[in-house]
């Protein structure tokens, strides 16, 4: 690494310099124009804080609670897929880093590296997110293996009845090398992407697993199946996240897949006041999608959610400097938060107030 990235944005400028391009294009990728991926970010640079003066801010703590679970901070890691292509140590480096900065991981089920092990490289506390898939019985399997491993949540992704076109691994032929797979998908023939196609591997293989046909009963019957608390994923919609919490949603996390799936779907900061009023208190409310500073983390905060997830940065430590380039991502953002938590006027989590935002 030449010089040490002092911001997020220059950890992806670094990370851009260090991976192959197809695992660049990826991971970076949204669907279509990209439309939805500017407007997470645009979004936020449109929120100015209004900050109170005068508040002696000397002690600070950044700590927080979601789901009865502490975090140092409002940050989570969120589920990406196949951390392996980053660096060698794959999910466990991102496990060790989130734990090393006293946060959650979201373990992907398109990871290349089996849940039980990346939940003891975190220290035994982790999220597994996953999707209704076609065959039941694989779906059944993972919420039993999350279970046994220790995972404390699941995470159900719902913008994803079909995938989204991401026109970067169309060019690219994006596909796994030899030895990397979605190892947790027990069966064999459910590991490697489709053999001799051309175009997104990922994508001929998403439209062979994704059940398109998963509506809201399957919602209900999935919250029957486990003990653990259920998160819904991928909301933007009030009614839906109304309609989530009434059957039994745990928590809502507003995302549009950091713009890799429906192109034009809107801002996800833009949308939370919206979701935070109709779920009304009964659920925690998380959001993701363009935070790229501790000023971000401030305003999804004032907004109503009670803490964030980062996806892509996490990512770019990680290929930049393995575990140590996670947790170096992770402690900035910290850090930012910190700072700006006080130039708010606002000594803990909870002082973060609504008034910041006009
Ligand atoms: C995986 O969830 C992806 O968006 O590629």
């Amino acid at each position: 690494m030449g010089v040490t990235p002092v911001n997020l944005a220059e950890y992806e400028e670094a990370a851009r310099g260090c991976l192959p391009r197809e695992v660049y294009d990826y991971y970076a990728g949204a669907a279509n124009d990209g439309i939805t991926l500017r407007a997470n970010r645009e979004a936020y640079e449109r929120v100015a804080l209004h900050y109170p003066v005068l508040r002696d801010v000397t002690v600070r703590d950044t700590a927080t609670s979601v789901l009865g679970e502490n975090i140092s901070f409002p940050v989570m890691v969120a589920p990406t897929a196949f951390h392996r292509l980053a660096c060698e140590q794959g999910e466990c480096a991102t496990a060790r880093a989130a734990a090393r900065a006293g946060t959650i991981m979201v373990i992907s089920t398109l990871a290349t590296t089996l849940l039980e092990e990346v939940t003891a490289a975190a220290g035994g506390r982790t999220w597994f997110q996953l999707y209704i898939y076609k065959d039941r019985g694989a779906t059944l399997e993972l919420i039993r293996r999350a279970e046994a491993a220790g995972c404390r949540a699941l995470v159900l992704t719902v913008d994803t009845a079909v995938w989204g076109r991401r026109e970067a691994d169309v060019r690219n032929n994006f596909t796994l090398p030899e030895g990397m797979a979605v190892v947790n998908l027990a069966a064999q023939a459910k590991q490697a992407f489709p053999k001799g196609v051309s175009g997104s591997g990922l994508a001929a293989y998403t439209a062979e697993m994704l059940d398109a046909s998963v509506t809201w009963p399957d919602f209900a019957w999935l919250l029957t199946q486990t003990k653990l608390p259920v998160l819904l994923k991928g909301v933007v919609r009030a009614d839906d996240a109304a309609r989530a919490v009434e059957l039994g949603a745990a928590g809502v996390i507003v995302s549009n897949h950091g713009g890799r799936q429906l192109d034009s779907a809107p801002a996800t900061i833009e949308v939370l006041p919206r979701v935070v009023a109709a779920v009304a208190g009964r659920a925690p409310v998380l959001v993701d999608g363009g935070v790229r500073r501790g000023t971000d983390v401030v305003k999804a905060l004032a907004l109503g959610a009670e803490a964030v997830l980062v996806g892509r940065p996490v990512l770019w430590g990680l290929a930049v400097g393995g575990e140590d380039g996670a947790y170096r991502v992770l402690e900035l953002l910290k850090a930012e938060f910190d700072l700006a938590m006080a130039l708010c006027g606002a000594r803990t989590v909870g002082e973060v107030e609504r008034g910041l935002i006009s």
